[in-house]
């Protein structure tokens, strides 16, 4: 509207936005776009009962939640108010078609925000289900920057299930240790420990040193008490008896595996992802960090009492409590506390039992099926490694440091030097022990790029390893960025050739984070047909931020022109824009 002074003009504009926001309003035209305006900010927040310090968005801890329809556009103009670091915001399961600069990763499709300057992200939802966002750039998820982002299917279309109300629980993990401090604790040499979280959060809300289940077992009111109005009080689902209801599940946690029961209830997973799976009952279910789902429960149990939901630590000895919220059946008050305890959690180290949840999920019957045979396979092996005595993790034994100017507009522009045009290694040596400690545990840091032919069909092997310390495999759930691809299985030990008749082509659940086990290997099948530079990493923050993960990139010709804004950073970003004569 710059430049428009007279008033015919201003009016002539104004008449103009009418017609495009009735354009974009009436449902003839079905999607509608968006608007968010958002300021990150570090704010005061008491998560667990304890005041400190979190990155909010608008004042509020989580972020907002975002609720959408398929087909939607997304906007939302962020502003960063952090004083004295960069922001990006990822927008996790959402593939970006066409949109890979949005994609909100630093150093891979954005320049960080600096303070004080704005980026609009502007992105189609195209799919439903339940999904997240969160920051991308250094620690700052642990920091406490995320929220929701739900997807439902456009007017008109049917979920494949029926339900009659729904709940959101958002999952997470906070320490009292700030993000900064712990970025410097991973990053020292020698090495700090962050240690395990004080506290488990269900949406944004956990109860630090103060379990409502010892409460439970004392029967003393002194132990907990909320004024019910305390940021830290836990959120009650309240239920009506004999209903059927959905439970969006997410875990954006920094570094727990987590498990989640309902006292009393069966659980009826219906989708991962967002992707519908075929649908299955369990007692209680694994979830790790980067994953959704949306579980059906029943309100068939007795109308007079109310049950525990948990939330409790997998596959790390639990040094922190679970997370507690309660069920509530009308008309029983909210505040009566359940008379049976709350679920107990698998043990943590009983794999067999997280395994046993893993191979349960199958896509839906009537889902895209894999292509039967791959173009390009990728072996990664995940280490724990030294780098000049400090520790650090690596794929193939190259430890991910990223590059000062985003991969997405040096690819599509040939900038030659933005970062290291070697091809990263596709497999590691044979004779390597996957079940031992490394005889030579030290690595190199890189940060070049696999390349994809545009549309090939690429298998990536996830194989795990003994860490640095003896007996020792850490889990570790993997996200791709831009795609989902389907898992075609699991297995122990080192995969072989062997394996691949053991891959379930029939029926694999569509995806966009696999989980590898403690000393196994995870197999995963897509399709490269997304133009743009796209991220794979664990999704535990430490490891990321300790060099786990690598860079895929596809057809970025064919991207369209990337936003300069999403380009001036880095020496080579900046010369290349001034010779531009931007
Ligand atoms: Cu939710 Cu690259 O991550
Ligand atoms: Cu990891």
């Amino acid at each position: 509207m710059i430049g428009f002074s007279d008033t015919f003009g201003s009016r002539a504009t104004i008449i103009f936005l009418f017609i495009c926001l009735a354009l974009v309003q009436n449902p003839a035209f079905g999607a509608k776009t968006r608007h968010f305006k958002w300021a990150v900010e570090s704010i005061y927040w008491s998560p667990d009962c304890v005041e400190n310090v979190v990155i909010g968005i608008n004042g509020q801890f989580p972020g907002p939640t975002i609720r959408a329809l398929a087909g939607d556009t997304i906007s939302v103009e962020l502003t960063n108010k952090l004083n004295t670091e960069g922001v990006v915001i990822h927008w996790h399961g959402i593939r970006q078609f066409g949109t890979p600069w949005a994609d909100g990763a630093a150093s891979i499709s954005q320049c960080a925000i600096n303070p004080g300057e704005t980026f609009v992200y502007r992105f189609k939802v195209d799919k439903a289900g339940t999904y997240f966002y969160h920051g991308h750039y250094g620690m700052q998820r642990s920091g406490g920057l995320y929220g929701s982002l739900i997807v439902d299917l456009p007017e008109g279309e049917k979920e494949p299930f029926h339900y009659d109300g729904e709940f959101n629980l958002l999952l997470s993990d906070w320490w009292h240790k700030s993000s900064q401090l712990q970025e410097v604790d991973l990053s020292s040499k020698p090495f700090r420990w962050i240690g395990e979280p004080q506290t488990l959060l269900i949406n944004g809300r956990g109860q630090y040193n103060c379990s409502l289940a010892a409460q439970f077992i004392n029967s003393s009111s002194s132990i907990c008490e909320f004024r019910g109005n305390e940021p830290c009080a836990p959120q009650i689902l309240h239920v009506h008896p004999n209903k059927t209801y959905r439970l969006r599940v997410t875990s954006t946690t920094a570094l727990a595996s987590l498990n989640l029961a309902i006292g009393n209830h069966k659980l009826v997973v219906v989708e991962a992802d967002g992707n519908y799976v075929q649908p299955f009952s369990v007692d209680n279910m694994d979830i790790y960090s980067g994953e959704s789902y949306s579980i059906l429960f029943t309100t068939d149990q007795d109308p007079s009492k109310n049950y525990w939901i948990s939330s409790s630590v997998r596959g790390r000895e639990p040094k922190t409590p679970q997370a507690l919220t309660i069920l509530n059946y009308f008309p029983t008050s909210a505040s009566k506390l359940p008379t049976s305890p709350p679920p107990i959690a698998p043990l943590w180290n009983d794999y067999n039992h997280s395994k046993a949840f893993s191979n349960k999920i199958h896509a839906r019957m009537g889902s895209a099926k894999p292509p039967n045979t791959y173009d390009h396979r990728i072996i990664l092996l995940s280490t724990q490694n030294r780098i000049d005595g400090y520790t650090k993790w690596a794929i193939n034994n190259v430890s991910l440091v990223l590059p000062a100017t985003p991969y997405l507009g040096s690819i599509k522009y040939g900038l030659k030097n933005a970062f290291d045009h070697k091809n990263p290694p596709e497999d590691f040596p044979s004779d390597y022990d996957v079940m031992k400690q490394a005889p030579n545990p030290n690595s190199t840091y890189g940060n070049g790029v696999y390349m994809l032919s545009f549309n090939s069909t690429v298998d990536v092997i996830l194989q795990n390893a003994n860490a640095l310390a003896a007996n020792v495999s850490d889990i570790h759930p993997w996200h791709l960025h831009g795609h989902v691809f389907w898992v075609l299985g699991y297995g122990e030990g080192k995969f072989t050739k062997e394996d691949e008749a053991k891959f379930n082509l029939k029926n694999p659940p569509l995806r966009n984070t696999a989980v590898i086990f403690p000393y196994g290997w995870t197999a995963l099948r897509f399709v490269a047909d997304n133009p743009g530079v796209w991220a794979f990493h664990c999704h535990i923050e430490p490891h990321l931020h300790m060099g786990m993960g690598v860079v895929f990139a596809e057809g970025v010709d064919r991207a369209r022109k990337v936003p300069n804004e999403a380009l001036t950073c880095g020496l080579t970003g900046k010369m290349f824009l001034n010779n531009k004569g931007h």
